[in-house]
């Protein structure tokens, strides 16, 4: 099976050239955020601290996740709701990114990013695929770009989804997730001994994408 690890801050585009890149290359696309998200989503609904590890532990019992992909499209099913979309906020993510620094949520979650690589080609994105979920994988890509390019990418989609929220905020906000992201004991984000670098701070989307290409096309063949 072939795998490929791409791991990177928020914000860095991992996911809109992931999934591109799976559907040209015929892989499935594996986005793990979406399942600290929905962690993190549950943690909210329930009135919990996402911080808070002994609660938001306490709630992993009632949690039941399932992925199906429809035309290519990850789905994420809390307890058989489709919450695709519901996890996409900020305030989600900033849970996410506080329930991804919980072990015991990692571990949770663990055995199924595996599962997954087990018996289909993927293409998996995260903060820790290549350092811990699959030390093994074909292709390990690091992405990265300076915050303030990241923020601008994101409140631009903010912008287009007529979300109001200043470019201030959103700079605020990937500098602090960088932060929890990289400063946590459990699988904190950094690049992999074995990973390829690519900054796209200075490259538009189809730079990315082609760079992203070759560097898999070089190793796959
Ligand atoms: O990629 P994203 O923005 O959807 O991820 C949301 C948060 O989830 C991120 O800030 C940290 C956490 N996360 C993680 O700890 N490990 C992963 N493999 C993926 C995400």
């Amino acid at each position: 099976m072939v795998s490929v690890a791409i791991d990177g801050p928020a914000g860095a585009g991992k996911s809109t050239l992931a999934r591109r890149l799976a559907a040209e290359l015929g892989y499935i696309y594996v986005d793990t955020g979406a399942m600290f998200r929905t962690i993190g989503l549950y943690a909210l609904r329930a009135g919990k601290d996402p911080k808070d590890n002994e609660a938001v532990n306490a709630l992993l019992p009632e949690i039941s996740l399932k992925f199906a992909f429809i035309g290519g499209e990850q789905h994420i099913y809390l307890n058989g709701e489709d919450v695709s979309t519901a996890i996409r906020t900020e305030e989600v993510g900033m849970a996410a990114s506080a329930v991804g620094a919980n072990p015991e949520v990692r571990a949770f979650l663990l055995g199924m990013q595996r599962d997954m690589a087990k018996t289909q080609d993927v293409l998996m994105d995260g903060r820790d695929i290549g350092t811990v979920v699959l030390p093994d994988a074909t292709v390990k890509i690091f992405l990265t770009a300076s915050p303030e390019a990241r923020a601008t990418r994101r409140w631009k989609e903010y912008q287009q989804k007529g979300v109001e929220v200043s470019y201030e905020e959103v700079l605020a906000d990937v500098r602090q997730r960088d932060y929890q992201d990289t400063h946590r004991a459990a699988a904190p984000l950094r690049q992999a001994d074995d990973a390829q670098l690519l900054d796209t701070s200075e490259m538009n989307f189809e730079q990315s994408l082609e760079a992203m290409k070759k560097m898999i096309v070089e190793k796959v063949g």
